[in-house]
């Protein structure tokens, strides 16, 4: 298939519309990152999703809407905690999960009674949502890879396997959602984002909690890695290129770096350094993914990075560095 690359002219927004309604694929822009999506009501069509990128079928994909009213239709139990948090964080980077509506159907939720809510800040894809359906909408990645955040990254994954990609620019954070499981008795983390714990607390008034496995480096001698998000156990956001991640001071953290790059050049290696300082989360959470493309496109063989410290949105990019690197950490 041919692959339209689609600008936001109201005939694209019509073209993009008529795709999805006729069960296609249309890549979309939001402030994260790039989702794939397809009419998340007709199974058939998220069906064509997994297929796209290669996805396991046990891994739900988020329901993507263009106004709060939406979540009334898809979800049976609005519970006063989830308007606080929609009139506080949407349209912007949270996911809520919550009880599903039988109209979603099981492909979407990969089975399970509950489904996750987002709406997106980006004015293109509400308005394709607003002109077509809610959208099943995962990154618009092949599995695996790192998010796409231009709809360039999307075309080098998706050219020929997907109907069309809306453009809207770069996306402005860079990573994927903060999602928060307001299903159960007590709000809980299962993705940490941009939008911080702190926040959702101060919202909420209440505790929030963190699924206890983010960011803890597994243990081979101890079998109970098992995150809460199913996309979560997933081989995740990783480069062709092996990564190693350098935490300590700044200056010996670059030092190490510095010795480890002459080591590997002095062996013919082509390397790549990805650096931040300590107070850079926010730069490195919207960089993130492109310097791990373009390692890929540069066909580097080895990727030193700087750990970031794991406080507020540090810990965030964190949770996806430490993925890149498959835990490969060098303290220093
Ligand atoms: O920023 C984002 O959230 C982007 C943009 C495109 O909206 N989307 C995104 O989708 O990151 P995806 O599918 O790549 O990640 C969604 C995550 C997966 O880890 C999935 O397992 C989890 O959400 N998830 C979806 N529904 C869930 C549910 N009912 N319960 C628990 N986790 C769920
Ligand atoms: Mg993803």
């Amino acid at each position: 298939m041919k692959t339209k690359l689609l600008k936001g002219t109201n005939e694209d927004l019509d073209t993009a519309a008529s795709i999805i309604r006729a069960g296609g694929l249309v890549a979309f822009p939001t402030e994260t990152v790039y989702g794939l999506g397809a009419d998340a009501l007709n199974a058939e069509a998220v069906e064509k999703i997994y297929i796209a990128k290669g996805r396991p079928n046990d891994n739900p994909t988020i329901v993507t809407i263009a106004e709060q009213e939406d979540v009334y239709s898809l979800c049976p139990r609005v519970t006063e905690d989830m308007k606080k948090l929609m009139d506080a964080f949407w349209p912007g980077p949270m996911t809520m999960i919550v009880p599903a509506a039988d109209i979603i159907p099981p492909v979407t939720t990969a089975g399970l009674p509950t489904a996750g809510m987002r709406m997106p800040d980006s004015d293109l894809t509400r308005e394709l949502i607003r002109r077509s359906r809610p959208l099943a909408g995962p990154s618009a990645n092949l599995s695996g890879k790192p998010s796409p955040t231009t709809a360039q990254h999307v075309m080098d994954d998706m050219d020929g396997r997907i109907d069309a990609v809306l453009d809207g620019g770069p996306c402005r954070v860079g990573i994927e959602s903060t999602i928060i499981d307001m299903s159960s008795e007590e709000p809980m983390i299962l993705r940490p984002g941009m939008i911080t714990r702190a926040q959702f607390e101060e919202v909420l008034g209440r505790r929030v909690l963190l699924d206890s496995t983010l960011n803890v480096r597994p243990d081979p001698a101890r079998g109970d890695f098992k995150p809460k998000a199913p996309g979560q156990k997933y081989k995740h956001y990783a480069p062709n290129a092996p990564m190693i991640l350098f935490q300590g001071e700044h200056d010996r953290v670059m030092a190490a770096i510095e010795e480890e790059k002459k080591k590997h050049e002095q062996a013919g290696e082509k390397v790549c350094v990805i650096a931040f300082s300590e107070n850079q989360s926010e730069l490195a959470a919207h960089e993130i993914y492109a310097r791990l493309r373009e390692a890929d496109k540069e066909n580097v063989d080895i990727i030193l990075a700087t750990a970031l410290p794991e406080q507020g949105e540090g810990f965030s990019v964190m949770n996806r560095m430490l993925k890149s690197a498959g835990f490969n950490i060098k303290e220093v």
